[in-house]
């Protein structure tokens, strides 16, 4: 099965093709044209502004998307048989360009439309080529036979979530943060140190050259023994050291250099620690066979390190960096899986 994937839940605007030859599911294109300069501006994303940014871009990114998986349009007509798009959650407004496009091009090519739950795309981006992990791989396209039951740590801007996957892709949420996701303490944190938007890269860039044990953050529910996290409070106890230091210019680049630098590694630390115990604690209480690590701050590199020494023999998988951000590619790779995420269990209406 070939499908077009369209992602805009945020402020990537993406399109990929992907096929799954029975054996491999293959990327055949995968384009993302990120909104991150345009929301430097702000320092954060301003839903209506990302909304138009991907109306402006949508229609470039899909053509480029099939032209460069099949060569043309009149190709894609042939050989796709449907057309994939991440529905939830994600912001409103910019959701709905994707869907838009997605629908209108299912019923212009007579297509079947698949609505793909973008935390699924992040768990299926471990069927797409991988890099690190202590899974060795010949080349890019080969695609890892996986363990099951498996553990797959969903860390993005929006989620951090533990799931138990099961033999036929079978989901259940084990647990998930109770305020901020992973990726937002990244960015606030980085935000009171001045650095740009988006903040978790640039503060991983900062903290490379930085003292990890130099200020000791709380590790927020560590030991809590469930699979629940909290974040706000250790983006909090940065503020307060922050403003307590010497130096009183909070969010500002004239703090110390070395400064920032101890105090983004030491940060950045004690995210790591707390997703890192928390993930290998799951894994034996599940009796896990195999460890994913998906979404945005999946691509942060000492995040990857820590992780693969905690678990020592049990197996890691970690798709490339560009499948760990948001992309199309991970959207088309749910669709041909049929990975699903479970609906939430809500309190029954009295
Ligand atoms: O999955 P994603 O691209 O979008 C959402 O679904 O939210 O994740 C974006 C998040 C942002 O919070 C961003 O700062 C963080 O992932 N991120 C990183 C790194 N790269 C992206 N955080 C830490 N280190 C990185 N290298
Ligand atoms: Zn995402």
């Amino acid at each position: 099965m070939r499908v077009l994937a369209i992602e805009s839940s945020c402020d990537e605007t993406a399109a990929a093709v992907v096929r799954d030859d029975g054996e491999f599911v293959r990327v055949e294109s995968s384009i993302v044209a990120s909104q991150a300069a345009l929301h430097e501006r702000t320092n954060g994303v301003v839903p209506e502004v990302a909304a138009r940014a991907h109306v402006e871009a949508i229609t470039f990114v899909i053509e480029d998307a099939v032209v460069e998986a099949v060569g043309s349009r009149q190709k894609a007509v042939e050989t796709i048989d449907a057309v994939a798009v991440t529905t939830e959650p994600g912001l409103k407004p910019a959701l709905v360009i994707g869907e838009t496009a997605a629908r209108a091009l299912a019923v212009a090519w007579g297509k079947r439309l698949i609505p793909i739950h973008h935390i699924a795309g992040h768990i299926a981006a471990a069927w797409l080529p991988l890099e690190t992990g202590n899974l060795r791989l010949e080349t890019g396209e080969r695609v890892a036979t996986h363990r099951f039951p498996a553990i797959a740590l969903v860390v993005s801007g929006g989620h951090t979530q533990l799931y138990r996957v099961d033999t036929g892709l079978q989901l259940r949420l084990l647990g998930e943060t109770r305020d901020d996701a992973a990726g937002e303490a990244f960015d606030k944190i980085a935000r009171l140190l001045g650095l740009p938007y988006p903040g978790g890269p640039a503060l991983a860039r900062l903290a490379e050259r930085g003292d990890a044990c130099a200020y000791a953050f709380p590790r927020p529910m560590i030991h809590s023994g469930d699979e629940a996290f909290s974040f706000s409070g250790l983006k909090t106890a940065v503020y307060y050291m922050l403003r307590g230091s010497r130096q009183q210019a909070v969010g500002s680049r004239e703090l110390d250099e070395q400064f920032r630098r101890d105090v983004a590694a030491s940060a950045q630390e004690a995210i790591v620690d707390v997703l890192v115990d928390k993930t290998v604690a799951a894994a034996a209480r599940e009796g896990a066979q195999e460890v994913m690590l998906t979404g945005g701050v999946a691509a942060n590199e000492r995040l990857r390190q820590k992780l693969r020494t905690a678990l020592g023999e049990l197996p890691l998988v970690v798709p490339l960096p560009r499948f760990c951000t948001d992309n199309a590619a991970m959207i088309g790779a749910a669709a041909v899986l049929g990975v699903q995420v479970p609906k939430k269990e809500t309190a029954p209406q009295s």
